[in-house]
């Protein structure tokens, strides 16, 4: 008693003495309600002597607002008053208690379920907890099913789902009724973390309680079911609704449709934005949008941009996001000029662009070979005060030197390396190979060596892009130093490394170093490609070695690699070098090795003739029987040989 009596007497000489007055006038509004509130108590305290029992204090001050069924009522000045007692804090128990004791309050369950409800407690799961702990414990007191419904929201959408099964817990041990209330708020909270079990326990006791589910339950389910990946059961769902009382609004379709999208059934979800419009439920910004994501994602830029042209035709407003898509695909089909349309079109929309839809146009631009248009978009860009940032000079360096302007691309590095961008080993190996292939090789190598200061390490590209650079201009001594560093720093070697290398020592006609190359490539289990196998065919053809070409074939086909194209290059190499008596040599080796149909071999060959100068010998082929009859010979038939051509 005394404990209680004390601060309510202290208060009250408060109110007493006009000194005191000036804290008052500081108060704010929320204060003097709260003081108008217990004038009456005051009163009734100081007339009778004894003290009240305490008062429940419930969430809004005016019933009648509750009542009437105003949406926004006014919540009671005391609810601002707790919520400043609620923070991480020891005595954050304490506080309530003296505060409540001060004010001969209780706080009533629907009071602490509005608490709980509030936005000020959002991100404080653990205050949050206390604060239900605390209540719980007030004398007489007990929690309704909302205060255990207003907890599991708020603690849901923070993500703490240990202790969302707790509460969840003591809430079905409690066997309290069910009401709409509730049943809303659960299904909404267990529906947006998709736990399913919890959500078909709250529908069981909707039912049970004859609880009818509205629009906004079934939505809140269907949503629980997809988050789920429950498609069949929102199915169902869906399906209890079209058959019902409540139909589907445009959320219910939304979320179905999203659900087909999560699932991969795009087709399905495209059915459902028909069935929509032919029972008359307009679609709306995030129907589309749904379905233009999941068409995007899937490589179907031609739907994504057929749903954008609907939301035109249908003057909605199209979302950002929207544009992006649409203009990403575009410009990842190449379609740059129409990418820039939708583009121009979203600016005189109003809409905001943003650096990304910039960098997909400007690599469109420089892809398709418009560097100009390129370059000036990313004028634009910055006129319009957006930065570029590391993707954009990313791909204004790489369409530069594709187009062979080094030069530019290495103005744009310097601005990307002054704007403190981290540049990583993709622009370096794209500068290293536009320097190398300008011939620029101490350049591409200075590249290399800054790329280490800066302590980015370079990829097996940026080794290959200098690599490569070294073996065209004959310093191989240099590439193979690289190739071997490669190694001792970890780096994978690649079929590139070892094409790029092979290429360059056929160059310098270090046929054995290259057939070295080759085989502990091989050992390492480095599976040739059709680059790679070229480069040692038609290296070996060169110097001489048509045989072991050949043999290479024959060694390649138990492997499980089909070097479709690799006969048709050494014959092609060896036309063009004038070694036309090698060429037949070869052709009918991989005849009687039975590689090929021997009709296209003959056309290969004559191709090749052809095209290295040798009109008349393709001609002679052409009208001769050769690779495709037999001849005679004593009882012996044998087919024609290539090499005859030359003896007759
Ligand atoms: C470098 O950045 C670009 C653009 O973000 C990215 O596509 C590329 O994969 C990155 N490269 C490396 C090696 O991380």
């Amino acid at each position: 008693m005394r404990a209680t009596l004390k601060p309510l007497f202290s208060l009250a000489s408060i109110f007493a003495s006009p000194r005191r007055s000036s804290i008052f006038s500081r108060a704010d509004s929320s204060n003097l309600v709260l003081l108008a509130l217990s004038n009456f108590r005051r009163r009734w305290i100081f007339t009778t002597g004894p003290l009240p029992p305490p008062e429940w204090i419930e969430p809004f001050s005016d019933i009648s607002d509750v009542a009437s069924g105003n949406r926004n009522p006014t919540p009671s000045p005391w609810a601002v008053r707790v919520l400043g007692l609620l923070y991480e804090s020891q005595d954050m128990e304490l506080n309530l208690d003296d505060f409540c004791g001060k004010f001969l309050i209780k706080l009533s369950p629907n009071f602490v379920s509005f608490i709980l409800r509030s936005s000020e407690l959002r991100e404080k799961p653990n205050v949050a907890m206390r604060f239900f702990r605390w209540a719980g414990k007030q004398k007489l007191y007990s929690h309704k099913i909302e205060c255990y419904a207003s907890l599991i929201e708020l603690l849901s959408t923070s993500g703490d789902f240990d202790s969302v099964k707790l509460v969840f817990d003591e809430l079905k041990q409690k066997r309290l009724l069910m009401t709409v209330f509730a049943a809303n708020l659960l299904i909404k909270s267990f529906g947006n973390v998709g736990m399913v079990e919890e959500l078909l326990w709250v529908w069981r006791k909707m039912k049970e309680n004859s609880i009818e589910p509205g629009l906004y339950t079934y939505n809140f389910l269907m949503n629980g079911l997809v988050n789920s990946m429950f498609i069949e059961s929102a199915e169902q769902v869906f399906e209890v609704m079209q058959n019902g009382q409540i139909r589907p609004d445009v959320v219910t379709y939304n979320t179905l449709i999203k659900g087909y999208c999560r699932t991969g059934k795009v087709l399905k979800a495209m059915e459902t934005l028909g069935e929509m419009e032919a029972t008359n439920v307009e679609p709306d910004k995030i129907t589309y949008l749904t379905l233009i994501q999941a068409c995007y994602a899937e490589g179907d830029f031609s739907s994504s941009l057929r749903l954008y042209h609907e939301m035109e035709e249908k003057s909605m407003e199209i979302p950002n996001h929207a544009y992006s898509l649409v203009i990403g695909g575009l410009c990842t089909e190449g379609k740059c000029m129409e990418g820039y349309a939708v583009f121009e079109k979203m600016i005189s929309r109003g809409c905001k662009t943003n650096v990304a839809i910039y960098t997909n146009l400007i690599d469109a631009h420089a892809k398709s070979g418009s560097i100009e248009e390129a370059s000036r978009l990313f004028g634009r860009m910055r006129n319009e005060g957006l930065d570029p940032d590391e993707v954009t000079y990313g791909v204004m360096i790489n369409g530069l030197c594709k187009s062979g302007r080094v030069e530019e691309a290495m103005e744009y590095f310097e601005t990307c390396e002054r704007s403190g961008l981290v540049i990583n080993a993709t622009i370096f190996s794209t500068l290293i190979d536009g320097l190398g292939k300008a011939g620029r090789v101490e350049e591409a190598e200075r590249i290399f060596q800054r790329m280490m200061e800066i302590g980015c390490s370079p990829d097996s590209y940026c080794y290959n892009a200098l690599i490569d650079a070294f073996t065209k201009c004959g310093k191989m001594d240099e590439a193979l130093a690289l190739f071997k560093r490669m190694e001792d720093e970890g780096c994978d070697q690649t079929v590139y490394t070892y094409t790029i290398l092979m290429n360059g020592l056929f160059r310098e006609h270090k046929n054995e170093e290259a057939l070295n190359l080759w085989d502990s490539m091989i050992d390492k289990g480095i599976t040739p490609n059709a680059a790679c196998i070229r480069a040692l065919s038609t290296g070996l053809c060169l110097s001489g070695k048509v045989g072991r070409a050949c043999r290479l074939l024959d060694e390649l086909a138990p492997m499980g690699i089909m070097p479709d194209s690799a006969f048709e290059d050494m014959l092609n190499v060896l036309c063009r070098a004038g070694r036309i008596k090698e060429a037949c040599k070869l052709a009918d080796g991989i005849v009687d090795r039975g590689r090929e149909i021997p009709g296209r071999v003959r056309t290969v060959l004559i191709n090749a003739m052809r095209k290295a100068g040798h009109a008349d010998l393709a001609v002679k082929l052409m009208h001769s029987r050769i690779g495709i009859s037999y001849e005679r010979m004593g009882s012996i038939k044998k087919r024609v040989k290539f090499r005859l051509l030359l003896e007759i």
